[in-house]
C-alpha cells in the first residue's frame, strides 16, 4: 500500500507499542521509515528499530517541545527530503488525571495530559505541512473511543481524547487545501505501557471480551497498524477528518453479547478464525 512512501512514526517505546507494530507494518507495505521517540525512550527505540533494519534513523523527539519539533523538521528535511505520512502514536497522563475524583485532579496534571495527548497532534500536523510534497500527505493519530460516552475508567484522559478527535476535524479543515489528510484510528485496548498505566485497565479488557462481536487480542497491535497503513496510503485519498474503529466491533454494540453469542464467537476463535493478518 505504501510503495516507497516516506513515513515518520512517533511513539516507539517498547516492543508492545502500537507505534512499533505500525513501523513493522509500514515496512511490510513497502514504505520507508523514520522513527521518533521521546528522549527517555530513545535508546530502547533505537534497539527496537535495529531489529527491523539497522539503517532506520530514530530521532529523539519530545513533541511538547517546539525547539525539538523544529530540529526534527530540519533534520528530516536535510536527511530524507520530503515526508508523505506521519503517525502520531503519542499520549501521556500523570496518574492523577487517569483515575480518582474528577473534581479533585491537579490542574497541572490535566494540562500535561492535554498538551501531550491532544495538542501534540497540531505539532505533528505542522511537521507534515513543512515536509510534505506538493501532492500532499497523511497524518494518522490513535484514539481510544471517548468522544460520546464516559468510560468506567480513563477520566481526564477521556476528555483529552475527545479533544484529540475534535482537533482532528479542525486540522482536516485547515489542511485540506494542501491535500494533507488528518484521521484517527480508534483502537480497542492493547497491553502497552500506556494502556497498562490506566487504573482499571483490566476492567476494559473484560468489557471488550464480553461485548465485541469479533475476537479481540489485547496483545496484538497488528490489526491497528494495518488500518493506520490504509489511512496513510493513497487508497484513503478521499478520507479526512475520519475516525476508523479497529476494535473488533465493540463500538457498534449497545450492550454485552448474550452467553450464547459469546460462546459462538469463541467457538469461531477456537476453529482458527483470526483477526490477525495471516503470516
Ligand atoms: N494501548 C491501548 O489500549 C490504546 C488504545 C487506543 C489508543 N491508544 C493510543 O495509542 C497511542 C500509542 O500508545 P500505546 O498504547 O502504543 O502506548 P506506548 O506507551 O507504547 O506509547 C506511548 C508513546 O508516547 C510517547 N510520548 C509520551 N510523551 C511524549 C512526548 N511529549 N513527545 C513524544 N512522545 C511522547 C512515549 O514515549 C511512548 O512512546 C496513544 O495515543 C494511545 O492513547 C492506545
Amino acid at each position: 500500500m505504501l510503495h516507497g512512501d516516506r513515513i515518520l512514526v512517533t511513539g516507539v517505546a517498547t516492543p508492545d507499542s502500537i507505534a512499533f507494530a505500525t513501523a513493522r507494518a509500514v515496512l511490510d507495505q513497502g514504505g520507508r521509515l523514520v522513527l521518533g521517540a521521546f528522549p527517555r525512550d530513545l535508546d530502547a527505540a533505537r534497539d527496537l528499530a535495529a531489529t527491523l533494519d539497522p539503517d532506520i534513523e530514530v530521532l529523539g523527539l519530545d513533541l511538547c517541545d517546539r525547539e525539538q519539533v523544529d530540529a526534527a523538521i530540519a533534520r528530516i528535511g536535510a536527511a530524507h527530503g520530503e515526508l508523505d505520512g506521519l503517525v502520531h502514536a503519542v499520549a501521556f497522563s500523570p496518574r492523577g488525571a487517569l483515575g480518582g475524583d474528577l473534581t479533585d485532579t491537579d490542574p497541572a496534571d490535566i494540562e500535561l495530559a492535554f498538551r501531550t495527548s491532544a495538542w501534540t497532534l497540531s505539532a505533528t500536523a505542522r511537521m507534515l505541512r513543512e515536509l510534505a510534497p506538493a501532492t500532499g500527505g497523511s497524518l494518522v493519530g490513535l484514539d481510544f473511543d471517548a468522544n460520546e460516552q464516559a468510560w468506567q475508567v480513563y477520566n481526564w484522559m477521556g476528555v483529552c481524547k475527545a479533544a484529540l478527535r475534535s482537533a482532528t476535524k479542525y486540522l482536516a479543515r485547515d489542511f485540506g487545501a494542501e491535500r494533507i489528510r488528518v484521521n484517527l484510528v480508534a483502537a480497542g485496548p492493547i497491553e502497552t505501557r500506556a494502556g497498562k498505566g490506566i487504573p482499571g485497565f483490566e476492567h476494559l479488557l473484560e468489557v471488550w471480551d464480553s461485548t465485541s462481536p469479533l475476537p479481540w487480542d489485547t496483545r496484538d497491535a497488528a490489526p491497528v497498524a494495518d488500518a493506520v497503513c490504509f489511512l496513510l496510503s493513497d487508497l484513503a485519498r478521499a478520507i479526512t477528518g475520519e475516525v476508523l474503529h479497529v476494535d473488533a466491533g465493540y463500538h457498534a454494540m449497545a450492550a454485552p453479547l448474550t452467553p450464547e453469542q459469546r460462546a459462538a464467537r469463541d467457538r469461531g476463535r477456537q476453529d482458527g478464525a483470526k483477526v490477525s493478518r495471516p503470516a
